[in-house]
This record gives C-alpha cells, structure tokens and sequence, in this order.
C-alpha cells in the first residue's frame, strides 16, 4: 500500500487482503482465481468484502454495454470507500482487469483517476510486478498483448499449488477467438485463439484430481477450437483430449464450454456417445434461427446446418439436453428474422438459455452496421423469446420428475441432514446426507422440480417428517 501501515509491527498486520469482484463468465472466474494464487505469493489473502480489502481488484466484462457500465459505478463506490480510509489514516487500491481494462486501458484511469493499474487478460502472469510497480505509485495500465504464454510463464511453484477448490473445477484450455462474429468484442479483447498443449492441460487436471476435485469443466471462448499435438505427433482436437483426461483416476465427470457449431466435429460428437463421464449437456449457442442475420453475424452456418449437427449429437447421445445463447434485434433483424429464431427455438428444445438483446460493441462491424432495431422493438422480440425458452426449461425440469438420476455432491445443503449435488444437467440437486459423502457420485429419485433446482425423494420425505 502506498502508506505505511501503523500496526506494522504486528506480523497480522502485515497481511494484507485482496477483494476480487468478478463480472462474465467462467473464463474471469478461472482468470480471478489465477490472479489470486498470485497475489497469494505476494502475501495477499482473499477477502470476501470490499470493506476489510488492501486492495480490490475488478474481473471485468465487455461484452455488453450494461457490462462495461457496471464497472464505472463499482469504481465510483470504491472512491467514495478509499476516500474514507485515507481519512482514517489507511489506503486502498483499486485494479481493473479483464475485459473491459483490455478494450478501454489508458481510457480507464483517464476517466477514473482513483484506478491505481489496468491489466488485460493475457498479462496476468505479470500481476505481481504490476501491484509493485503501483505500489511505488506509478499509473500501470499493461494491455499489450503478450507474447510470452502465461501458462508457460507461470512460476513452477504456482503450477504446482493447487488451492483446494471442493468437488469441481475449471480448467481453461484455449483462449482467444479467431471467429470474429460481427457483435462480439472478444476477439478484440482476448486476442487470437491460443491452445494450451496438451502435456499442460493433463498435468494441471492431474493436480485438480490430487486436490480433490472430481469434475472438471474444460473452458475456452471457443473451447471446441481446441487443438494440439499427441506425444506420438499425431493431431488432436477436443474429442481426442476428452478421452485422454478421461483416463485419470479419480476424476467422475467432464464437461466443456463455450462451444461453437463449426468446430462440433466427428471425433468431439464421438466422444459424447463413447464416454460415459462427458456430461450430456452441452452449450452451443446458435445467436439466431435466420439464414440472413447469421450471415451478417458471420456465423458462417445456417439454421439448418444447426439443426442437423443437433439431430447428429442426439443420435450419438439421445440423453444429451442444449443450451444456448441468443440475440435478439441485431441489425436489419426484420419480425421475419425474429420468427426465425423462434422457429428454432421449437424445433431444437433448450434445457437452459440465455438471451439478451444486441448491444451494439464500439470496434465491431456490427457497430456500424445500417438498420439498428428500436429498442422498444428488441425488448417485445426479448421478452416472446424468454417466455418461449422459459417454458422449454420448465418443462425440462418437470420431466427430470420420478426419474432416476446421477448427482455428484458438492456441499452441505441449506439445512440439517442435506447435501447438495449437481445432475448431469447442472441443476443443483437437493439430496439426504444419508446417500454418501461430499465427492461420491450417487443415484437418487428426483421428487420436485422447481424453476431451478431438484429434490431427491429422501430428501423430500426428511422434510415432511421435520
Ligand atoms: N450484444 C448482445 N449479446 C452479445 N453477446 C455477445 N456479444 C453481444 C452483443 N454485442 C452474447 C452472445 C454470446 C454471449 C456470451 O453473449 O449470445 O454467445
Ligand atoms: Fe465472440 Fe463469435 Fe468468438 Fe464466440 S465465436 S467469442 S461469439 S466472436
């Protein structure tokens, strides 16, 4: 911190603590874990409040304009917050990383003198020497990308420790995207596609599995882009990795995400109806059911390419359930566009979606394109879309009802005598305490659905007795 501090004597007062508030999606929940194992090293421990923080540090998102904003007022509370310890003698610093610091970096401290360093995702390795720097009081705003690897970058004791992180874990193995979909700030913001090797990604899901973890969730912005090199030299793809992790002991379940469509090939659909630990779930967001918006998105498919790569993933795997991502109101989206995209919403059957409607992104072709929807216009086609995909995720749930099915269990429930676990679908499953310890896979009788969650029968019946 830049002022001393009064108590240093005191050898608890010399730790200091890190608040990391993290935005988006799973990549910045693995990207703020890794910076926090970094700052460990530095002598930092997580805290889980602002209030009590040396330093806070913002995993920022991009994606959407209400994304970015969130990060201007969040910097506007922290002001207020230091302004009131440095009355009282004490500092606080204040970090942006993510997207948003990648897309805006000098931007950032211009418009918000009280941010201390800006670090873009590639540059994480570099987070130590960055708070120093800061520490000294030097402006840092690091966004170049970088052209060392930081996996490979990482200090061997980092790669070694692995902080236990309970049952379930991400493992990002590719990064960046080379799509260029015309409304997605990410290739912009996390560069070009980077695949982890192999030799990596198997060690680091061994050190998962030694710390306990039994599920895995391989991550990537365009994780199916994956690709890498055998130690035998032959080439491979996500579905060739798959098969390789699953054949480390101790781990239950695979999972993997963000995937495009393209890049579904033969051996990653395989791989769903050969192993039984790859999780029947699967991500893969279509944007939109219109040939002509998907072309001015630069999808590079049509809603029948989709349909038919859906129809083959559910051959290969018939318990396999969707989810995918939406855009509503892109530009030149016409009502008949918008049908479209509800005509494959009924066709395809979701289990789980997201939608949101087109932020125009500053530096995306989309951005400039002609023909931008009212507002009012997109929120209509939203809320029909919602509605529509709400009712597919009820009656998923419903059916999940009497039925049989694996929960791996994760944690103490909210009351006494429950553990709660995951479905193969990613619900949490509410479960007796009787049916095993945290980390078995077990079988268990769904009684209840409700919007988001399950109710094993055991589980069920304690509460009636109770
Ligand atoms: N506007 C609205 N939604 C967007 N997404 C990405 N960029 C935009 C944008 N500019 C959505 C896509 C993507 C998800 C992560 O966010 O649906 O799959
Ligand atoms: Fe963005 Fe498209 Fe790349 Fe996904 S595939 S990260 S939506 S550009």
């Amino acid at each position: 911190m830049k002022k001393a501090d009064p108590a240093s004597d005191n050898p608890a007062a010399n730790t200091r603590k890190v608040f990391v508030k993290t935005y988006g999606c799973q990549m910045n929940v693995y990207d703020s874990q890794r910076m926090a194992d970094a700052l460990a090293r530095d002598g930092f421990v997580e805290t889980s409040t602002p209030d009590d923080a040396d330093m806070v540090l913002l995993n920022t998102c991009h994606i959407r304009e209400k994304a970015a904003e969130k990060v201007y007022s969040e910097i506007g509370r922290l002001r207020q917050l230091r302004a009131r310890r440095q009355k009282a003698g004490a500092d606080l610093m204040i970090g942006v990383a993510g997207c948003v610091a990648q897309a805006e970096g000098r931007e950032i401290v211009v418009r918000a003198p009280a941010v201390d360093f800006v670090i873009g995702p590639t540059t994480y390795h570099r987070l130590p020497d960055v708070v120093a720097r800061a520490r000294r009081g030097e402006k840092v705003v690091e966004t170049e990308f970088a052209v060392e690897d930081k996996f490979e970058h990482l200090p061997e004791q980092q790669k070694r420790q692995v902080r236990s992180r309970g049952v379930t874990a991400f493992l990002t193995v590719q990064e960046g995207c080379d799509k260029f979909c015309t409304f997605c700030v990410v290739p912009y913001t996390r560069g070009a596609e980077v695949s982890r090797p192999v030799a990596q990604i198997v060690e680091e899901a061994r050190r998962l599995v030694d710390a306990g973890v039994r599920e895995i969730t391989l991550l990537g912005q365009n994780v199916n882009a994956w690709h890498g090199e055998a130690q035998d030299g032959r080439q491979w793809g996500l579905g060739e990795l798959l098969h390789e992790l699953a054949r480390i002991d101790g781990l239950a379940r695979l999972r993997y995400t963000t995937s495009h469509p393209r890049d579904m090939d033969d051996a990653l659909i395989a791989a769903h109806r050969d192993l039984d630990m790859l999780m029947p779930y699967l991500h893969l967001p279509v944007q939109a059911g219109s040939d002509r918006v998907l072309k001015a998105m630069n999808r590079k498919h049509t809603g029948d390419d989709y349909r038919r790569l859906v129809d083959r993933i559910r051959k290969a795997r018939p318990d396999i359930a969707l989810s995918g991502d939406f855009i509503v109101g892109f530009p030149g989206e016409t009502d008949a566009d918008f049908e479209d995209t509800m005509r494959i919403v009924r066709d395809v059957s979701y289990a789980q979606a997201f939608s949101f409607k087109y932020s125009p992104r500053p530096g995306t072709p989309g951005a400039t394109m002609d023909g931008h929807v009212e507002e009012t216009v997109k929120s209509e086609r939203l809320q029909r879309l919602q509605a529509l995909l709400g009712e597919q995720q009820a009656a998923f749930m419903k059916s999940l009802e009497g039925q049989e099915i694996a929960v791996l269990l994760e944690k103490p429930g909210r009351d006494a005598g429950q553990l709660v676990g995951r479905s193969p679908w990613l619900q949490p499953v509410i479960c007796d305490e009787t049916v095993g310890k945290i980390g078995d896979s077990v079988t268990v009788r769904i009684e209840r659905a409700s919007a988001n969650s399950l109710i094993s029968s055991e589980a069920a019946n304690r509460r009636r007795a109770a």
